[in-house]
């Protein structure tokens, strides 16, 4: 039985070859808009004939071109990560089949007659057949790949045409396209119709080399038209093409210098504008290296989503994404898992990105059957998988950003693998290729891994790897550069670890940085029925299978409002460093990071700030430092303070970018140069307990074990229930607690994944999200009120014994915490360990002195400075898309929660307590599932805290690292509150 044309493995039918993407004087009709559409369940449901330019649309609906139309309320959208949401019985995809008929009517001028003309289509998804005035051009795969049909002679000019295309959300193609992100269907990049005249530039390939030994670029165009190349500003005028050029003087191309010149390769008939980059990229004795200087990538992968329109990024949504990327000093795209829109790498030329770009090609279901049936090793796909590759090499192969090509994502390993690596050496030999998905890297000239722990990616680094099956291929592989195509998976909070694998890629040569998983969250913007927005994730929309939130993951979220992710890496990459000189030097290091260039867009100030009050400040000079090369500066001339002092150092903008202004400041480091003083007040001591209702302790000493006493227990300002042993009341304020705590609502990657460590599991199962408090003994001293307890959960023999020593005098309250593990507790750490307690809900002013104005985590702090920082609680909470912890603020030397009228509390702790502060429980967020499922209750709940364990990247790379694990151990911190103001 022949294959219905949606079926065929093989690449679609009737289109030209691919050729590079560029802009013409030639004429162009943009076909997007408002067309009318028409969505059946199956293919034989859809309305028969209606590409006939007479067919009668009237009763179909208005559809914008671009678009994914489960984003206008046809069909609804589905996620899943690695599984089909079908049987998987290749090339067969179901009978329920969503089909849209698109129809769009159009004019073409007259004077297009006798212009041979082509239809373009820059991205539909997943399979197209395509007829215009009734006449059928044929039909394309390979989503995220442009197609062209020639329609000369079927074009109507100076009349009206009827485009019909008829796509499916199912085809063969979606086997490959198989990467980890919503299923949407759609006409969701351009159509254009394009006038190639006769004589004009079918096609061109620019080769634009630079040597940095002599400082000379070479430039060879390759055209088959009879063409001239002009490059003004090399003085090249009318040259030839197909010949090689030597010019000196060339600027070469770097993503910091992304210095650009202006071509025209012109024929009788056409002129056709590019960009030319020069640079020349090479893997010199195994190091990654662009004009000759070794390379990093401060990358991330980057998908292609609007929380709105799904796959259609408008312009100036990618615009603004990639400045957001260079003001956070991000350096590098990956294009998972895919050729991007074409603007995209017109923007990464011009503002400067290294870019690996992506074959729409991913088959992990497969994975699930050990890669038997996989297409990428079945010789029936072969030519599909080549033509997927041919496509977007053509397309892209002019632009200075790509480095790399990759041969997709997660498609197993096979000998189409082979003859798609083939077609690009043969084509492009000066662009080195990428893949991940195969260890013995037959096929590639990187070795790449995603999320290998820091000690493999040190190893690696060392070049003492495990060796692989073959010792040919191992010793090819030994010798290549490590690239990390995935790392540090940002699902929700996270990731933690950052710095750890910054500290490797710039200790080895081999380890040339790589790609944080990943740029941005996939949330879909939904409302609530009451009008309040969230952001869906898999499984909001009814889907039979899918993968929840693994769909948001990203540094960005959904609307591409940073989150605190995004804030740590542009400190952990900034590519200068501004640290304390050699130890005992009393000087300032600067380091030049960067690849490229010398540090002279950059000037650097300095700020002394005092308690976080700002006493001095000025101007460091710093010398030109070529890349690599530090220099240890004397400080400026520092006044004398007495408080906690540090010295901030800035380096910012000197000029204008089109990505930031003036003054935006690229890095930054903070030198302590005079510690706290050892505090001068006592501490708080000298109340004696009492009984609020008179009678009571007295002075004597004596013991209200639980439950017993009656009436409040007071020492100082603070009120007790003695039934509890905890404050009912502080300064005249109703309070609840505090007492200890050790929960937090669960992250992403505390839930680990299949392959690690799973502490959410392992924390519920110890109980830790709900443990009992029992009152052991509540005693009074002269001076003090000792509070004794033991934390346990129901059916666990473990538990955790708490001594809380309170003193008082009449402006403060002081209190001393131990805690000693009780029993035979597992090896696991605690989520946190620290105090809680509820205040009164008005008080949601804070301010505080310590690291912020961010969240930290002990894994995750790096961008966070000593400052003073003021927020409301509101504005403490980071909204990650699924509800988790969130908005710690580690190390603050104090912290005051005021009300409008400043009254409210001081907390000190000794020497510094963590903090956070929100309007709900960590059970109930633990509970939510949208952000919209957290409302405000009439207090606010703070915890104070010793510390909390830290992020890691568990939800699919490595869990938190031990260091920065919070370890069941005895442990002591200690608070003093006083009233605010
Ligand atoms: C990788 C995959 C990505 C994404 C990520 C987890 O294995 O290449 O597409 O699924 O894991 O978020």
């Amino acid at each position: 039985m022949t294959l219905p044309y949606y079926e065929d493995p093989g690449p679609g039918h009737g289109a030209l070859p691919a050729r590079a993407w560029f802009r013409s004087d030639a004429p162009c009709i943009d076909l997007t808009g408002t067309w009318r559409f028409h969505l059946s369940d199956t293919v034989a449901g859809a309305p028969d004939g209606c590409w006939a330019p007479d067919f009668d649309d009237s009763g179909w609906l208005d559809l914008p071109v671009p678009s994914s139309w489960p984003m206008h309320g046809h069909g609804r959208p589905a996620y899943t990560n690695v599984v089909y949401p079908f049987p998987v019985e290749p090339p067969h995809v179901p009978t329920d089949n969503p089909t849209g008929d698109h129809r769009r009517r159009f004019t073409v001028p007259a004077n297009w007659a006798n212009v041979p003309a082509v239809l373009r289509f820059d991205g539909v998804d997943s399979c197209a057949r395509v007829w215009l005035n009734g006449h059928e051009l044929g039909v394309t795969r390979g989503s995220r790949l442009p197609a062209e049909f020639d329609v000369t002679g079927v074009l109507r000019p100076g009349a009206e045409n009827v485009l019909a295309v008829r796509v499916h959300q199912w085809s063969s193609g979606s086997y490959l396209e198989d990467q980890d992100m919503w299923w949407l269907p759609g006409i969701f990049r351009e159509v254009t119709l394009l006038a190639r005249p006769a004589g004009g530039v079918p096609d061109l390939f620019v080769h634009a080399g630079y040597d940095h030994r002599i400082g000379t670029g070479t430039l060879r165009v390759d055209t088959t038209a009879d063409a001239t190349l002009t490059v003004p500003d090399l003085g090249l005028v009318d040259a030839a093409v197909n010949t090689e050029h030597v010019l000196g003087g060339v600027r070469p191309w770097t993503p910091e210098t992304p210095d650009l010149y202006d071509a025209v390769v012109a024929t009788a008939t056409e002129r056709v504008r590019v960009r030319i980059g020069f640079r020349t990229v090479a893997i010199v004795d195994g190091v990654l290296t662009a004009n000759g200087q070794r390379i990093q990538f401060r990358g991330v992968n980057r998908h292609e989503f609007h929380p709105d329109l799904g796959r259609v990024v408008p312009p100036e949504t990618v615009r603004a994404e990639l400045e957001l990327m260079k003001r956070h000093n991000v350096n590098a795209i990956r294009t998972s898992h895919y050729p991007p829109h074409p603007l995209l790498l017109d923007l990464c030329d011009e503002m400067g990105f290294w870019v690996v770009d992506e074959c729409d090609l991913e088959t992990h279901g497969f994975q699930w059957f050990d890669w038997r049936g996989n297409p990428c090793d079945d010789p029936a796909w072969r030519d599909a998988l080549v033509d997927r590759m041919r496509r977007m090499v053509e397309r892209d192969k002019n632009h200075p950003c790509v480095v790399m090509w990759s041969l997709g994502n997660e498609a197993g390993v096979g000998t189409n693998h082979g003859a798609m690596a083939q077609y690009a050496r043969e084509r492009d030999p000066d662009r080195p290729l990428h893949y991940e998905g195969d260890r013995d890297c037959r096929w590639t000239d990187v070795y790449s891994l995603m999320y290998p722990p820091v000690d493999e990616v040190a190893r690696i680094g060392r070049r003492e790897e495990a060796p692989t099956s073959d010792p040919g291929l191992d010793a090819r592989r030994r010798a290549m550069p490590l690239i990390l195509c995935e790392y540090a998976h940002a699902m929700g909070n996270g990731p933690g670890g950052l710095a750890d694998y910054q500290r490797v890629f710039e200790q080895y040569e081999r380890c040339q940085g790589g790609f944080v998983w990943e740029w941005l969250d996939h949330g879909i913007r939904q409302r609530t029925s009451d009008g309040r927005e969230f952001f869906a994730y898999g499984g909001d929309f009814g889907e039979e299978l899918h993968d929840g939130n693994f769909v948001v993951d990203g540094l960005v979220f959904p609307d591409r409002t940073p989150s605190p992710g995004l804030t740590e890496f542009a400190k952990v990459v900034e590519p200068v460093r501004i640290e304390a000189g050699p130890d005992g030097s009393g000087t300032l290091r600067v380091t030049n990071r960067y690849d490229h260039r010398e540090l002279d867009h950059l000037r650097f100030t300095w700020v002394l700030e005092e308690e976080g009050h700002a006493v001095a400040d000025g101007e460091l000079p710093v010398p030109q430092l070529p890349p690599g090369g530090h220099a240890d500066l004397d400080l400026p001339q520092l006044p004398r303070t007495s408080g906690e002092t540090w010295l901030t150092v800035r380096a910012v903008l000197v000029g204008d970018w089109p990505w930031a202004q003036a003054g935006h400041v690229v890095a930054w480091g903070q030198l302590p140069v005079r510690p706290a003083p050892l505090p001068s007040d006592a501490w708080p001591s000298g109340s004696r307990p009492r009984h609020g209702t008179g009678g009571g302790p007295g002075t004597d000493r004596g013991t209200v074990g639980g439950g017993g006493g009656g009436g409040g227990v007071m020492l100082g300002p603070a009120v007790f229930d003695p039934a509890r042993g905890t404050l009912v009341e502080l300064f005249g304020l109703p309070v609840d607690g505090p007492r200890l705590d050790v929960w937090r609502a669960v992250t992403d990657n505390d839930c680990g994944s299949r392959r690690g460590v799973r502490f959410a599991e392992q924390w519920r199962e110890l109980g830790l999200h709900r443990m009992h408090h029992r009152l052991v003994a509540l005693t009074y001293a002269d001076d003090a009120v000792v509070v004794r307890t033991r934390v346990a959960a129901a059916q666990q023999q473990v538990g955790l014994l708490v001594t809380y020593r309170w003193t008082a005098d009449a402006d403060a309250v002081g209190l001393q915490v131990a805690v000693a593990p009780d029993g035979d507790w597992p090896p696991v750490p605690l989520p946190r360990l620290g105090l809680r307690m509820a205040v009164p809900a008005d008080l949601d002013t804070v301010d505080w002195y310590g690291p912020g104005p961010g969240e930290a985590y002990p894994d995750s702090r790096c961008a966070a400075r000593v400052g003073r920082w003021s927020a409301t609680v509101d504005e403490l909470q980071t909204p990650y898309v699924y509800p988790q912890e969130n908005g710690n603020r580690v190390d603050a030397r104090w912290l005051r929660l005021t009300d409008r009228s400043g009254t409210g509390l001081l907390v000190t702790g000794h020497p510094v307590v963590d903090f956070t502060a929100r309007r709900w429980t960590s059970e109930q967020l633990d509970a939510a599932r949208h952000t919209t499922d957290l409302v405000p209750g009439d207090r606010i709940h703070l915890n104070l805290d010793l510390g909390q364990t830290g992020l890691g990247s568990g939800s699919c790379g490595p869990e938190v690292a031990e260091r920065y694990r919070l370890p069941v151990a005895p442990a002591r911190f200690a608070v003093t509150v006083r009233p605010a103001g």
